[in-house]
């Protein structure tokens, strides 16, 4: 296989480009949907903590060590790995951490996109006042409908494909960067607006006391394990997006300050998306456990009750549909410039393809909220099966290999170049973090939610 190693990869053009980007990928359905719906779930203040834990423990750690892989590599997922390995001795078998997270990218994005679908119908909806002065009934009521209607859920996760298609074909700098600068700080604005809106309406002792107060006697390995994969899933980990990212990042740029810093965007965002949440599923006696419809009912009750909802409804789901789709672009991006470098595709076949799959595919999730409802695999829905598989499973298992593979293999010349950790107590703290902590965490917490317990060996 005869690569030119930087033809088909564009570079970012500062390292606050790159801080974007990364924030775009990370922040999105994951933080805003996702989170207050699993915290919900999952009982509230022990799922948090632990779930901050995670990511400071297991997140960045893994986070540093998958750009370094892609700013060495600088190809492909699979083609990075296959380089060093080549350069390190290592053995090259090691590259199916690339084959993973591509396979896990497109089959986050076959929901992912349903689920964006979901927030440009929402987005219709508030834009026509149809939200007006909705009660908690009515909400519910209105997010039944929708989800039982096939067809209008197909429409919408078509037109989101097309959307993501229509930018990954345009490559990296011309698509990507503009988007995020201007978007992300307008959602940041209007998720505080909501946050203070919760305050004064809702229930917002009651809402802060769920999310941060920790009841640990409904702590299981199970929750543990969500809460982690909810990190992976939130910081886009381990499947190889990061290491494209880092593969655009000019050689000069600091990897960890710039890991913390999207780290540290990625869990505000998320915790204020709860802060929003929950104050109004008390006062509105939503429930908090109902799971992936959680932000839709309780955003349509607190837009419909809000002074000027109609225009701050609309303009919300628009963000949020925005910051899905520079998140949805990194999902399938590894599958994209895979495909360009070992298949010599051009992009626009390389995207029209890996949409084209991810679209199909999402027609198994569609239908997990009607007429498919009834299948299960696990006991799970196949919407719920993709997210576990996902989530809980290849993005831990393609986090560990990655933090194994850097941390243990890697000569420290070329760690301690890329990586460029001045200090060396910090250098001391990521080793043992990635080395120890990050993977004996997570395949602790994998094996004890899948069922093998090992009690008997600790
Ligand atoms: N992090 C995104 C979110 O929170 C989803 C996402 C984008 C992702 N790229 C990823 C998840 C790569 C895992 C891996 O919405």
């Amino acid at each position: 296989m005869a690569i030119n190693r930087t033809s088909s990869h564009g570079e970012w053009s500062s390292r606050t480009a790159f801080i974007l980007a990364a924030t775009g990928s990370a922040v999105g359905l994951g933080n805003i949907w996702k989170f207050p719906y699993i915290t919900g779930e999952n009982g509230g203040g022990a799922f948090v903590l632990i779930y901050i834990l995670c990511v400071m423990f297991i997140g960045i750690p893994i986070m540093l060590a998958e750009v370094y892989l892609g700013k060495r590599g600088r190809l492909n997922p699979i083609a990075s790995i296959k380089y060093i390995s080549e350069k390190e001795n290592r053995s090259k078998n090691w590259r199916v951490i690339g084959l993973i997270g591509i396979l896990a990218g497109i089959l986050i994005l076959s929901y992912y996109s349903v689920i964006a679908g979901w927030t440009m119908a929402y987005a219709t909806r508030a834009a026509f006042g149809v939200i007006n002065n909705i009660d908690a009934v009515g909400a519910t009521l209105m997010f039944n409908n929708f989800v039982s209607d096939p067809e209008r859920l197909l429409a919408w996760h078509t037109i989101f494909s097309i959307m993501t298609a229509i930018v990954v074909s345009k490559g990296v700098k011309s698509g990507l960067e503009s988007a995020v600068i201007r978007l992300m700080p307008a959602l940041l604005v209007l998720l505080l607006a909501l946050v203070i809106f919760s305050a004064i309406e809702g229930d917002f002792v009651g809402g802060v006391e769920f999310m941060l107060y920790p009841d640990f006697s409904q702590v299981t390995w199970k929750t543990i394990l969500i809460a982690m994969g909810q990190a992976f899933f939130s910081l886009s980990l381990g499947m190889g997006a990061l290491m494209v990212y880092g593969s655009y990042l000019s050689s000069d740029i600091s990897i960890p300050k710039t890991c913390v810093i999207v780290a540290s965007l990625d869990t505000l965002v998320a915790l204020l998306a709860g802060l929003a949440i929950f104050p109004i599923v008390i006062s509105s006696g939503l429930e908090m456990t109902q799971g992936p419809g959680l932000i839709f009912q309780t955003l349509t009750v607190a837009f419909g009750a809000m002074p000027g909802g109609q225009l701050f409804g609309t303009l919300f789901f628009i963000l949020l549909i925005f910051a899905a789709w520079t998140s949805s672009i990194s999902l399938i991006e590894p599958m994209i410039i895979w495909m360009i470098e070992k298949y010599n595709l051009t992009r626009i076949q390389a995207a029209t393809i890996s949409s084209g799959l991810a679209w199909l595919l999402g027609i198994g999730t569609i239908i997990s909220f009607n007429v498919g409802s009834e299948i299960k695999i696990f006991n799970m829905n196949i919407f719920e099966t993709l997210d576990y598989l996902t989530s809980n499973i290849l993005l831990p298992l393609g986090g560990i290999m990655i933090t194994i593979y850097v941390s243990w293999l890697i000569s420290k010349e070329s760690i301690n170049k890329e990586l460029n950790i001045k200090s060396n107590i910090l250098r001391y703290i990521w080793y043992f973090s990635a080395r120890f902590i990050a993977p004996i965490a997570v395949i602790m917490v994998m094996l004890n939610a899948l069922g093998f317990s090992i009690d008997g060996v600790l």
